[in-house]
């Protein structure tokens, strides 16, 4: 037992290595679909959306280009931690200023490019297209915060009456099959009795 415990031991630990391994390479490698050059990476006009944008960049890159792509948003946290990040190309996207415009605002307004900031406006919703999203004021969009929280609470609400309904249909099952379970035994015993009787 103790020698199969070792080799199970030594199979996670080989897999342990090859994943760390992967880690470790996935830093490096061009991501898939887009095309690098030295410290360039040009994912730009690739048909992207925000769900099928890499989820990270090599760490080494200066310039990341992701213009005209079908981008709505940018994952929080998306260009954390790229020390090296000179250049980064927005412009031509369909960027939609509720709620989860706030990582990219964010970034935005930390950055001292102003063609860049110039280049990011709202295409949705109506009452914000063209805006800048860079200065979408702190109020603009946690109002959109606040619908979407509101819109969590009602859907959560819903979830919650329902379930409340299914139980409520299952616990009358329960009770309709007892009483009808106890009266048919009453039936069984009074039948019984009778013949017991005759
Ligand atoms: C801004 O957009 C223009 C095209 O509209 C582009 O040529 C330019 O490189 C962009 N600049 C930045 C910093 O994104």
């Amino acid at each position: 037992m103790c020698a199969g415990m070792k080799w199970v031991l030594c199979a996670l630990l080989v897999l342990v290595c090859v994943l760390g391994a992967d880690v470790g390479k996935a830093e490096a490698v061009c991501p898939q679909g887009c095309f690098c050059t030295a410290a360039v990476v040009d994912c730009s006009s690739r048909g992207l959306t925000t769900d099928t944008l890499p989820s990270s960049f090599p760490a080494s890159t200066t310039e990341l280009r992701l213009h005209n792509n079908h981008l709505t948003a940018l994952p929080t946290g998306l260009l954390d931690g790229m020390q090296a990040l000179q250049l980064v190309t927005l412009h031509g996207n369909p960027w939609e200023c509720d709620c989860a415009v706030l990582y990219l605002r964010g970034w935005l307004i930390k950055q001292n490019n102003d063609a860049l900031k110039r280049n990011v406006s709202c295409n949705s919703p109506p009452s914000l297209q063209g805006r800048l999203v860079a200065y979408l004021s702190e109020e603009v969009v946690l109002n959109s915060c606040n619908y979407w929280l509101c819109d969590l609470a009602l859907a959560s609400q819903i979830s919650l009456f329902i379930f409340i309904v299914v139980q409520a249909i299952l616990l009358a099952v329960v009770v309709y099959f007892l009483r009808h379970f106890s009266q048919l035994s009453i039936d069984a015993q009074r039948a019984a009795a009778e013949s017991f009787d005759s």
